[in-house]
């Protein structure tokens, strides 16, 4: 007889980013590794489509572009995501359709990014079952959920009152209301609009998160209970499932080579991920920083990450020899092999989860430079609650640069700090192991799914 659970397939909707996709795709991975097939229905992404395809043995199907792509122009970010979301409901509907057509009906679930909503009004149309995916963390959905209940007039009113922004939420510490993150969305309506339609689970049976409860064990028992549907802490899923790709541009190696070059624990590696900006001035106020430290140093400077500079090559010829100097530049790194490698002594963080969770993974403690929304928060909690790192905060100065650098990689504190993350690798580790806490979350929601 046919093993019909092995036949099952899985459709996963990502958001197209790399911070999302990326984590997206692990998730597919180790679904397959269990024996589901993959479909990834994936909006027409711009420019990590083209690797995307690369991931063996999954099946690509593009939802249809249903509306005018300008007619999004001059709206902020959460305007632009309710309405996208509005957009491509009729379209994802008839993908669905498509696809159950062609599958003869073997949909076991539509696992979608929790900022792709839309999908559920396919799920309830077709009965098929849903499952949401957070690629952040718990604490942040953890937020949204407080956001998602609170008034704008009134929470505008109570953020002018410094002892009310030190405040700890509620049955929440150590989360304190100026930690939630409302920066980088715009206007503050919309974005409580959007919080409440992330939050609201619809017909939703469980929710996904790539985090692990020896990082947030009391922000996954909150949402456990406020959300009232299961919560799968199914992370690190780059230990679970590793990927070559999809990469937004293509990795250059060569640092590796550098890296090896170089003394143990020595490097302090600088990445601002896939999406953030930095002003000149503030690049420049790095370099005259990292080079005054003395420390050799790995920078990512992604083309167009820094605002008003081509990069590295358009600086004051003083600048870039200074730079070159001490340290290497790529326009995108192997980034986990990089945080791997024993070289690297710190990284150089905007904090986005992702690059959170792979230096945690390799216990390398971080200089935290967060530059909108949950990333601050994540920021709080290296700093703060795990204490694997030093937050910069206000304009930078080259004098702060190379005081963070010599804490983390010469002195006590910085020792301490490498010290807990390792302790923290270790737990993480064991959670994605036999009998840890993900490596049992996964095996539930694979027989939940082999059942549904
Ligand atoms: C954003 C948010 O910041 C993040 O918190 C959210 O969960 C997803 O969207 P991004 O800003 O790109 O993501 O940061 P991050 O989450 O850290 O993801 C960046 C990814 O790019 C990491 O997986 C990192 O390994 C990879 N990367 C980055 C490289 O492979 N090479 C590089 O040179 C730089």
């Amino acid at each position: 007889m046919e093993n019909r659970a092995e036949k099952r397939r899985i459709v996963l909707v990502p958001v197209a980013a790399q911070g999302h996709v990326t984590p997206m795709m692990q998730l597919g991975v180790a679904l397959q590794l269990k024996g589901f097939s993959i479909t990834v229905a994936k909006r027409q992404f711009k420019q990590i489509s083209s690797s995307l395809q690369h991931v063996p043995g999954f099946d690509f199907v593009t939802i249809p572009e249903s509306s005018d792509m300008s007619e999004f122009k001059g709206l902020g970010p959460a305007e632009f995501l309710m309405k996208l979301n509005k957009t491509n409901e009729a379209s994802f509907k008839e993908c669905i359709s498509q696809l159950l057509l062609q599958q003869g009906n073997d949909i076991a679930c539509i696992i979608y990014d929790k900022l792709m909503y839309f999908c559920e009004a396919a799920a309830k149309e077709f009965k098929l079952p849903s499952i949401i995916f957070s690629t952040s963390s718990a604490t942040i959905q953890v937020c949204y959920c407080v956001l998602s209940k609170l008034e704008a007039e009134k929470f505008l009113i109570d953020m002018k009152d410094p002892e009310m922004q030190d405040k700890v939420l509620e049955g929440l510490h150590p989360l304190r209301y100026k930690d939630l993150p409302t920066s980088g969305f715009g206007p503050l309506e919309p974005l409580l609009e959007m919080c409440r339609e992330v939050v609201n689970t619809r017909t939703a049976s469980a929710i996904i998160i790539n985090t692990a409860n020896s990082l947030e064990s009391s922000s996954l028992s909150w949402l456990q209970q406020e959300l009232g549907i299961t919560v799968y802490p199914l992370g690190p899923l780059h230990i679970t499932a590793s990927l070559p790709g999809p990469s937004l541009l293509q990795e250059d190696r060569s640092c590796v080579e550098w890296l090896n070059k170089q003394t143990p624990r020595s490097v302090i590696y600088i990445s601002l991920g896939s999406k953030a900006h930095m002003e000149t001035k503030e690049m420049l106020e790095m370099a005259w920083g990292l080079s005054n430290s003395k420390q050799p140093f790995l920078w990512v400077i992604r083309p167009g990450s820094i605002l008003g500079s081509d990069g590295i090559e358009s600086l004051p010829e003083e600048i870039s020899k200074m730079v070159l100097e001490r340290g290497y530049i790529v326009k995108w790194a192997p980034q986990i092999e990089v945080l791997a490698h024993p070289a690297v002594g710190g990284f150089w963080s905007h904090c986005g989860w992702n690059s959170t969770l792979e230096s945690i993974v390799e216990g390398v403690p971080m200089i935290c430079r967060p530059l909108q929304g949950e990333q601050k928060l994540n920021a709080m909690y290296i700093e703060s609650v795990w204490r694997i790192g030093i937050q910069l905060e206000g304009e930078v100065e080259r004098g702060c640069v190379e005081r963070s650098v010599k804490r983390l990689i010469m002195e006590e504190e910085g020792a301490g700090m490498r010290e807990r993350a390792l302790v923290l690798k270790e737990k993480l580790k064991a959670t994605v192991t036999s009998a840890g806490s993900s490596y049992n979350a996964l095996n539930e929601l694979v027989k939940d799914l082999k059942t549904q």
